[in-house]
């Protein structure tokens, strides 16, 4: 089973040597990994809430895109997007705004900051607290809970966030009386390393300490490297390698030989000038190739748009049946037919022909099958076939209650396959030409959410 690992970077900044040890570097890790499925995105509507300051963001999501596609990310393996191009984000944002207690958002973190600060100063408790920052907690569940992610990779300073995610999951799936989405997990990585900045504090845009990780060139990374701030031990006095930013960072990219060798160095008295050469070596060895790649990404936004726009149709193949079923449960439906006048939804069994079923047959070889049928008697879906009518059964139970909400659909050239976990459960017929295709699967991707509603 895989993994569905899921990430955010808010596109406020131009990444520094800390953003890429502490969480560039091993989310790209994380994707590579076989059982992990990796959503990365850039959280553009989140940097809305930072800064109005359009340029600045505009720049950033070029920035940040182009670092993480020249830091090796592989879109064929992630599914990388923005926020932004994602409609169904603040669709299911709305959703759940609607069941968010006021008093979880008050304690908020940031919220609840901005307030003490404002008490510190004797201004009105919100002043200058906007309902994007307020509601920056939901936006964020919204991010997560549309891919059914499972584990949210962050900074501690997320982990509340988090939990305020599967708070709002559970009280939606509670509301609803349905498994609609899956509770995440924050992961908080324990070995990843936390570099200094030049101050010797932890490396961060807010304390203006920050070695820049393309931007100005090599130069740019010499001469932020020769600023880190050291004792003013002379050359040939030892020097104590784990009280020492300049370690810190080396060991962040060198193996463990290098490591040892630049440890007795420091031991053995090497002057900080050349300490700081040999980190600004080590460091450029590994960045070096990658700020070329980031040059031509930089010099290509239509590249980057590109791979953003297939990203985007990837992650949409997700959150789309996903929302839909959601509209279909809080009785956002389209009209048909069936909706009934009243308000009072018609209970099933008084019209028991009115909704898609499914068949189960055996099959020639013995295996046991199902199709799904439409009101009308028309085959939209049919089974793998499976050695035990159990799993047969299973998945027509899973198929009834999920509606289309955690399927994959997998467009092939006049067929659409149906994927769950990773694997492909289920196929329509193959029609004549595409048209009729994509025809087929709205009818059944509508019965899909038709049986989940009524589940
Ligand atoms: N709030 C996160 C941060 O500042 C960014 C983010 C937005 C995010 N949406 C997310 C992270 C969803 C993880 C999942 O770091």
């Amino acid at each position: 089973m895989h993994t569905r690992v899921l990430t955010g970077i808010t596109t406020t900044g131009t990444p520094h040597l800390g953003n890429y040890v502490g969480a560039i570097r091993p989310a790209l890790a994380a994707s590579r990994r076989d059982d992990v499925d990796a959503f990365y995105f850039m959280a553009d509507y989140h940097a809305l809430i930072k800064s109005s300051d359009a340029a600045r963001i505009e720049r950033s999501r070029l920035e940040i895109a182009a670092t993480w596609l020249a830091a090796g990310l592989d879109p064929e393996r992630v599914t990388f997007y923005r926020q932004s191009d994602i409609p169904e984000i603040p669709e299911l944002a709305w959703f759940l705004t609607c069941i968010a207690s006021k008093g979880m958002l008050n304690r908020a973190h940031a919220y609840k900051a901005a307030v003490d600060r404002n008490l510190e100063t004797g201004e009105d408790a919100d002043a200058g607290v906007t309902a994007g920052l307020y509601l920056y907690p939901v936006l964020m569940a919204a991010d997560i809970l549309a891919f059914d992610a499972n584990q949210v990779p962050v900074g501690r300073d997320q982990i509340q966030h988090i939990e305020m995610a599967r708070d709002l999951a559970q009280r939606f799936n509670h509301l609803h009386d349905h498994e609609f989405f899956v509770l995440p997990e924050a992961l908080i990585e324990e070995q990843v390393a936390t570099l200094p900045g030049l101050d010797g504090r932890k490396m961060s845009k807010s304390y203006d300490n920050t070695i820049p990780l393309f931007a100005g060139g090599s130069k740019a990374l010499r001469a932020a490297i020769m600023r880190i701030v050291t004792d003013s031990r002379l050359p040939g006095e030892p020097k104590d390698p784990d009280d020492c930013a300049l370690f810190t960072i080396y060991r962040a990219f060198a193996d463990t030989a290098e490591t040892a060798a630049f440890r007795q160095a420091l031991l053995d008295g090497i002057s900080w000038g050349d300490a700081k050469q040999a980190l600004y070596e080590r460091v450029e060895a590994d960045v070096a190739p990658m700020r070329e790649r980031y040059a031509a990404f930089m010099a290509d936004p239509p590249a980057i748009e590109a791979i953003l726009q297939q990203g985007a149709h990837k992650a949409r193949a997700i959150a789309t049946p996903k929302i839909a079923a959601l509209r279909a449960v809080l009785g956002l439906n389209a009209f048909h037919a069936a909706t009934v006048p009243s308000g009072r939804r018609q209970p099933q069994a008084v019209r028991p022909g009115k909704l898609p079923r499914f068949a189960s047959f055996r099959d020639t070889d013995g295996s046991f099958r199902f199709r799904l049928l439409s009101t009308q008697g028309e085959e939209l879906l049919l089974s793998m076939a499976f050695a035990e009518p159990k799993a047969a059964g299973a998945l027509q139970q899973r198929l009834k209650t999920l509606g289309a909400t955690a399927a994959v659909w997998q467009r092939r050239p006049l067929a659409v396959a149906l994927e769950l976990d990773g694997q492909v459960v289920a196929c329509t017929p193959e029609y004549a030409n595409a048209a009729a295709r994509d025809d087929a699967s709205r009818r059944l991707r509508e019965a899909l959410d038709q049986l989940a509603a009524r589940a």
